[in-house]
């Protein structure tokens, strides 16, 4: 099929991209390089030894989208365009609403003009806010705590009206827990313009030299070890995952929502520890206050995904931990 993939150029998009190439699709990229590189594109080339196509293009701008979906014949778009850091979208809200909010809706604009109407959104567990009991299931109640985890919901609102309105519309939101790791050709992973605010980007840039140490946002949690605890999920599992809800979604109308995570938990320790075993660098860390609006711990139920899309994640820490390191010791150099 022909898959416009919006933000392909980012950390999740291009180890989707790869996927999709090699299970067959056509894949286009729009993207407008804000958080991404273009180097990027030589990487996955080089992976799927595919040509890939690529519009440097805003989301916002809904007349180029229009004519890239047209004159590319696209079939299903994937949305994967956005901001993401919490912690920004507080101090950033209206440029947080502009582009997520505004540029989805720009989107389905072009897609409705196109009359393409098959979508995989990338939305977020963080639209879940406080645990009222765990694990978070899709109807767990969302009440999300911040700026960007409203942009999620508000879309996921946006899209649930726009699919009642037209039952021509087969919609997957995709609700990811915490995205980590890298492609195990260590080519392409995690690379984000400027300081890292996550945790596996973090110990990647302190294993690698560019950081002194790691500052662990508390240790006095009610966890095992005092550490905040979170799914943590493969960006290959999580790639399957999109191909999963693309061959399903194509014949399934309507909205439907699916929790995308492992189902299991670690700690900052675990992961530390676990980092150190497969890289054999020490990670010097300090114990700092806690990051406002941080949860003790949080993981998925990912029955529905299992059930309905046949997916789940094939991938455990080890080889998280492993693919990562394989892609921050790389020299970098194409
Ligand atoms: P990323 O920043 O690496 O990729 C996002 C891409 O979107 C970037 O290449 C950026 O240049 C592009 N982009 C942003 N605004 C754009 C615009 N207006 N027009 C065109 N392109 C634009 O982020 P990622 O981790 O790959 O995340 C992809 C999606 O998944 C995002 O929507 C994010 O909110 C969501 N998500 C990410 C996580 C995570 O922890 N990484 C967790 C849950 C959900
Ligand atoms: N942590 C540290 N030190 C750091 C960075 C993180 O101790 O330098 C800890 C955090 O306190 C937390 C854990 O590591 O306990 C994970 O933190 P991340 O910042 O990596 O991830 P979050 O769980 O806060 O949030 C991430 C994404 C969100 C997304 C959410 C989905 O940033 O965009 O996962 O579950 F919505």
């Amino acid at each position: 099929m022909n898959i416009l993939l919006t933000g392909g150029m980012g950390y999740i998009g291009s180890h989707t991209a790869i996927l999709l190439s090699e299970a067959g699709h056509q894949v286009h990229i729009y993207d407008n390089l804000c958080n991404s590189n273009i180097d990027t594109l030589n990487r996955i080339k080089k992976i799927t030894s595919k040509d890939i196509a690529f519009t440097n293009g805003d989301i916002r701008d809904t007349e180029k989208l229009f004519n890239t979906l047209v004159n590319e014949k696209i079939e299903i778009v994937i949305h994967l365009a956005g901001l993401k850091a919490v912690g920004e979208s507080s101090q950033k809200p209206i440029e947080y609403y502009a582009n997520n909010v505004q540029g989805s809706i720009s989107l389905l604009q072009a897609m409705q003009s196109a009359n393409i109407k098959t979508l995989v959104f990338s939305s977020s567990a963080t639209v879940y806010g406080n645990p009222v009991y765990l694990p978070y299931d899709e109807d767990h109640p969302t009440a999300p705590t911040n700026p960007y985890g409203r942009n999620k919901l508000q879309i996921e609102e946006m899209l649930h009206d726009l699919a009642v309105s037209d039952k021509a519309w087969s919609i997957a939101c995709l609700r990811y827990f915490n995205p980590v790791g890298a492609h195990e050709s260590g080519l392409i992973g995690e690379d984000p313009n400027g300081i890292p605010n996550n945790l596996m980007p973090v110990i990647g840039q302190v294993v690698s030299g560019k950081l002194p140490l790691l500052n662990i946002f508390g240790d006095d949690y009610d966890t095992p070890d005092g550490t905040g605890k979170r799914d943590y999920i493969h960006v290959m599992d999580l790639a399957e995952g999109h191909l999963a809800a693309l061959n399903w979604i194509k014949n399934n109308p309507r909205l439907h929502i699916f929790n995308i995570g492992s189902g299991k938990s670690y700690s900052v320790l675990e992961i530390i520890h676990c980092f150190e075993q497969v890289s054999s660098h020490s990670i010097p860390y300090q114990v700092v206050n806690r990051r406002p609006g941080d949860l003790p711990e949080y993981y998925a139920s990912a029955d529905k995904a299992k059930t309905v899309l046949g997916w789940e994640a094939k991938r455990g820490l080890s080889d998280i931990c492993n693919d990562s390191w394989r892609w921050i010791k790389n020299p970098k150099i194409i």
